[in-house]
């Protein structure tokens, strides 16, 4: 069998570039060239099946584009320390000015055992009262907090549903030190995982909290906003971004990671654009696979020419109506979360929405 030598091209013209995706008969590999020698080895990494031939090299290392594991161009071994984690490597020569690989004689891939991140684990609910999490989007310096209406009133929303024997956890993204979604989907579908790449990549990364209660724990979801510019706050969207994992899980791996598990809103803004901020919230958790209650939000604004801003936090912290109605939205929330929990089976939500599609333009 090691006669197999498939011709793939010029050595002249292949030496020109370090490192290139190439076709030996039916096998892609990454072929490199350095100081002359060229090396071949499997395109696909062994991590999510990143295109080798895409990525750099780093002196005899090809790096991955998508999370830049590495692996030696010419023996395939992973980095030193991750030695058994190796893709196969093809013997290559050159003859008469042609570059020849042996693709019958290459090496085996190993994968070396990796611990799997927690947030892997199987999304299983627990049995116990309806679980409800906050989540406060609002910035604020931490050291001198400010009074925040939306934070006020998801406060009344979460005790609502602790008076109801709701389990709660509040969780405020301001704490949080977390990283900006870097859009690893924006280079390949895949290259988007779950748990999320950055989460993976950074340990003292801090949105897992959130991925915990999305996913894991919360049966009910309420997300508090302030309008800023007519939109939801910078954080919301900081955290939107990082959440495209759970929703490209359904494109990549027809995975639905969110089933039977409410969402509603909390909108507070001195000036307007309440509806345009309810329908970017809407429209987003439905695409993560949320249900909504009747009447899904509730919201406070008093109006383009309100600059008075003192105003505006007096009329929230003194609003009956307003605490009432954050607290109607916890109890018809845990009401919806009740019903979902008790009559539809998990297995009957299928493909909806932009999703209905599946990911057809994947590669291999
Ligand atoms: S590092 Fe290669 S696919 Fe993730």
């Amino acid at each position: 069998m090691n006669d197999e030598w498939i011709d793939i091209g010029d050595a002249a013209a292949l030496s020109a570039q370090p490192l290139q995706r190439h076709n030996a008969g039916t096998i892609e590999i990454a072929l490199s060239c350095r100081g002359g020698q060229f090396g071949a080895i499997h395109n696909a990494c062994n991590h999510v099946g990143g295109p080798l031939g895409e990525g750099t090299l780093d002196s005899d290392y090809v790096v991955c584009p998508w999370h830049q594991w590495k692996f030696h161009r010419v023996t395939g071994l992973g980095e030193p320390g991750f030695e058994d984690d190796r893709v196969p490597s093809y013997p290559v020569k050159v003859e008469a000015g042609r570059v020849l690989v042996n693709v019958m004689a290459g090496t085996q891939r190993h994968r070396a055992p990796h611990e799997p991140h927690p947030l892997a684990r199987p999304i299983v609910r627990a049995d116990g009262p309806v679980r409800v999490a906050g989540i406060s989007t609002t910035a604020m310096d931490s050291k001198a907090p400010r009074y925040s209406g939306s934070d006020d009133l998801l406060a009344s929303s979460l005790a609502a549903a602790a008076e109801r024997g709701c389990d709660t956890q509040l969780i405020k993204l301001n704490e949080l030190k977390f990283h900006a979604c870097e859009g690893y989907y924006s280079k390949a579908a895949r290259a988007c995982t779950w748990p999320c790449s950055i989460t993976q990549m950074h340990p003292k990364d801090e949105l897992t909290p959130v991925y915990e209660a999305l996913v894991h724990w919360a049966d009910v979801i309420i997300v508090g906003t302030p309008i800023r510019w007519g939109q939801a706050s910078s954080l919301y969207f900081k955290m939107a971004e990082r959440l495209n994992c759970i929703q490209n899980q359904v494109t990549t791996h027809n995975r639905v990671m969110i089933r039977n598990k409410v969402a509603a809103f909390i909108i507070v803004g001195g000036q307007d654009n309440v509806q345009g901020v309810a329908g970017q919230m809407l429209g987003f958790f439905a695409e993560l696979g949320f249900q909504f209650p009747q009447f899904p939000y509730i919201a406070h604004s008093r109006g383009w020419s309100a600059e008075d801003m003192e105003n505006n936090v007096r009329d929230v912290r003194n609003s009956k109506d307003l605490h009432e109605g954050a607290a109607e939205l916890a109890r018809r929330s845990i009401e919806l979360s009740e019903r979902l929990l008790q009559t539809i089976p998990a297995e009957k939500l299928e493909r909806g929405g932009r999703k209905a599609h599946a990911d057809r333009h994947r590669a291999g």
